[in-house]
């Protein structure tokens, strides 16, 4: 069990939770994950570990409202227990620590950016984040990531806050020399179209990039194969290989492929979800 210690909504369908997880604190790195099941008989979900606290034993992890797992998560208070948190998880970051590193994130990317980022700036590294969403009340975390990185890039679809368009059209800015400069490698952390796109704005600079793939997952060690993934003509299991690989040999066509797998079996799910909320209304 896992307590909530702190939430916070950053946008109204993303909650930020601070638990007590004294254990997975104490051995997470930047880049892993934890597998968690929020009650008893629910499905068991992958959450990236945006932050931890060695000291005082504690895990943040920033939650999107997507299905119904994510709701029952997204309505637990502080002071509520999630019922299991198993992690950490996955392969933790390996960039190159030279020169200088852009991290793009996009939806719940941009928390997961906060850890790894710090992480490279207290390397030494010279850091840029550039982080984008449809418009400014839905960019999360902005004086938090200002904090761990040189220079922080907003991106808006409508204009509202910083560049007007996608973190892609800021990020081929900056490889032309725009702003903070022509990056040396980049991790992207978001939805699978926006990391998509990144891995083709890089490509022809032959920027190394690397992306945090979110495949579905059901036990998060490599025996169900529900993970699988391909990169460079091989199969591989984001949650044991992965998450993060080189962005320019994964075959995206097939990941964003399989994550649509289930589409109706979430739909049924969800609608089951609203059933039995209703039946539970006071009239
Ligand atoms: C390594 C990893 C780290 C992740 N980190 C985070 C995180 O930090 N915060 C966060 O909010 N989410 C994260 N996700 C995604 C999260 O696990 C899914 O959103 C969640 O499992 C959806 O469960 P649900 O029951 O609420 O929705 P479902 O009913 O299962 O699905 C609802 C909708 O979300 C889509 N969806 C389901 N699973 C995924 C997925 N894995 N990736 C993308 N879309 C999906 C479905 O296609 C459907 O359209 C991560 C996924 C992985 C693999
Ligand atoms: S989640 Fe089962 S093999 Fe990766």
């Amino acid at each position: 069990m896992a307590r909530i210690l702190q939430k916070r909504p950053l946008t109204p369908v993303t909650k930020l939770f601070r638990v007590e997880a004294p254990l997975v604190a104490a051995a997470a790195k930047p880049g892993q994950f934890v597998i968690v099941r929020v009650r008893e008989g629910g499905e068991r979900i992958p959450l990236t570990i945006a932050d931890y606290d060695r000291d005082d034993g504690t895990l943040t992890i920033v939650v999107q409202e997507v299905g119904v797992t994510t709701r029952y998560l997204g309505a637990l208070e502080v002071g509520d227990d999630i019922l299991d948190l198993v992690g950490p998880l996955g392969m933790a970051l390996e960039i190159p620590a030279e020169g200088h590193i852009v991290g793009i994130g996009g939806g719940f990317g941009a928390a997961a950016l906060l850890c790894l980022m710090r992480e490279l700036s207290a390397q030494g590294e010279r850091t840029t984040i550039i982080i984008g969403a449809r418009e400014k009340n839905l960019l999360i975390l902005i004086d938090e990531l200002a904090g761990v990185c040189d220079d922080l890039e907003l991106c808006t679809d409508d204009g509202s806050a910083g560049f007007k368009g996608f973190v892609t059209g800021r990020l081929a800015q900056l490889i032309d020399g725009d702003g903070p400069g022509r990056p040396d490698s980049v991790v992207a952390i978001g939805p699978m179209p926006m990391m998509r796109a990144v891995a083709e704005t890089t490509r022809g600079a032959e920027i190394p990039s690397l992306v945090s793939l979110d495949p579905l997952m059901i036990d998060g060690t490599g025996m169900c194969g529900g993970c699988r993934v391909t990169i460079n003509n091989e199969v591989k299991f984001a949650c044991v290989d992965g998450p993060f690989f080189d962005a320019h040999q994964v075959d995206f066509e097939e990941a964003m492929r399989r994550n649509k797998m289930y589409v109706e079996q979430e739909q049924e799910s969800q609608d089951r979800a609203a059933c039995r909320s209703t039946a539970t209304e006071p009239a």
